[in-house]
């Protein structure tokens, strides 16, 4: 079934997700959890026939290897497949594309144009940049916009994210730094995590009592930021007594380089960003 008119209504929106893999499985699978969209509003794809019966199994949903058909029977259409793969895929599925639907892509790298002249009409191309804590509903993820997209179609796309976390709407021109920082910065954070943790061990902690405490600590203080809106550096000070024990560990972090370190690989993950789509 093709379809002939534009539905911005997320109760009536049909959705497909083209390459349903770990990203595209987060998405579904919080569709689905958090009821914003029924089973039958919703379509995915993966490469592998076996794996699309598992997860239509899985999920309660139709999966198949066939993107035309799922691009057909949608309105709004998430691209999912790795970024090289996406303009092939918009080729692909073409033949079932009008200026009613929406496509929305949260491939890395992948310019709102360069899906537009794939697809080779006036479309709405929406850019969406998610993360993985999307999976439990505290992701985050930006938006932005390509050439043809209403006020409408815009909201819908931030409707169908803020199931997964929170929304921004950035300009296309920081799609990259976004990647490099938000969708990249859970590995980061483990990694802080995980070295606290091994430090709580050093100093003689249990492992599983260092790691939530690490754990624990993160999350309280990203809270602290996020609910205060305080600047990170005044939350810092109030935990610095003076000539406390803070101080001395700051003073360590200080010479390992620890801001510098964590500003390079934001840098260096924006700068492997912009070249994703070439391959
Ligand atoms: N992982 C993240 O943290 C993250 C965050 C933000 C954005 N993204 C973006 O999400 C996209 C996917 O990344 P991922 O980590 O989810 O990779 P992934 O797990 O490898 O998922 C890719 C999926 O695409 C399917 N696929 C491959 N070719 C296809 C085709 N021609 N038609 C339909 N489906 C096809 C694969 O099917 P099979 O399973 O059958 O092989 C797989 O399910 C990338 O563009 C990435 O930039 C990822």
């Amino acid at each position: 079934m093709n379809v002939t008119e534009t539905v911005t209504d997320i109760t009536k929106i049909r959705v497909a997700v083209l390459g349903a893999g770990k990203m595209g499985g987060i998405l579904l699978q919080a569709f689905l959890k958090q009821q914003l969209l029924a089973p039958d509003q919703l379509i995915a794809t993966v490469a592998h026939e076996e794996r699309a019966i598992a997860l239509s199994t899985q999920w309660g949903i139709d999966v198949t290897t066939d993107n035309l058909a799922a691009a057909s029977a949608a309105d709004v259409i998430l691209l999912g497949v790795k970024p090289f793969q996406i303009p092939d895929l918009v080729r692909e599925i073409e033949p079932a594309l009008s200026v009613h639907k929406t496509l929305v892509s949260f491939a890395a790298s992948v310019k709102t144009s360069a899906i537009e002249e794939a697809a080779g009409l006036e479309i709405a191309v929406i850019r969406a940049m998610p993360n993985t804590p999307s999976l439990l509903g505290v992701g985050i993820a930006a938006l932005c916009r390509g050439r043809y997209v209403s006020e409408a179609r815009m909201v819908l796309a931030e409707q169908i994210f803020q199931t997964v976390g929170r929304t921004v709407i950035v300009d296309e021109k920081h799609m990259d730094a976004v990647t490099g920082l938000s969708a990249s910065g859970p590995a980061y954070i483990y990694i802080i995590l995980e070295s606290l943790a091994e430090a709580g061990v050093k100093v003689g902690l249990p492992r599983d009592i260092a790691t939530l405490l690490a754990a624990q600590t993160t999350f309280g203080a990203a809270k602290m930021v996020l609910d205060t809106g305080y600047h990170p550096a005044l939350l810092k000070d109030s935990v610095t007594t003076p000539a406390g024990c803070t101080v001395d560990g700051i003073l360590e972090l200080e010479q390992g380089g620890l801001r510098v370190t964590l500003i390079k690989a934001v840098m260096r993950a924006t700068e492997r960003a912009k070249e994703l789509a070439k391959g």
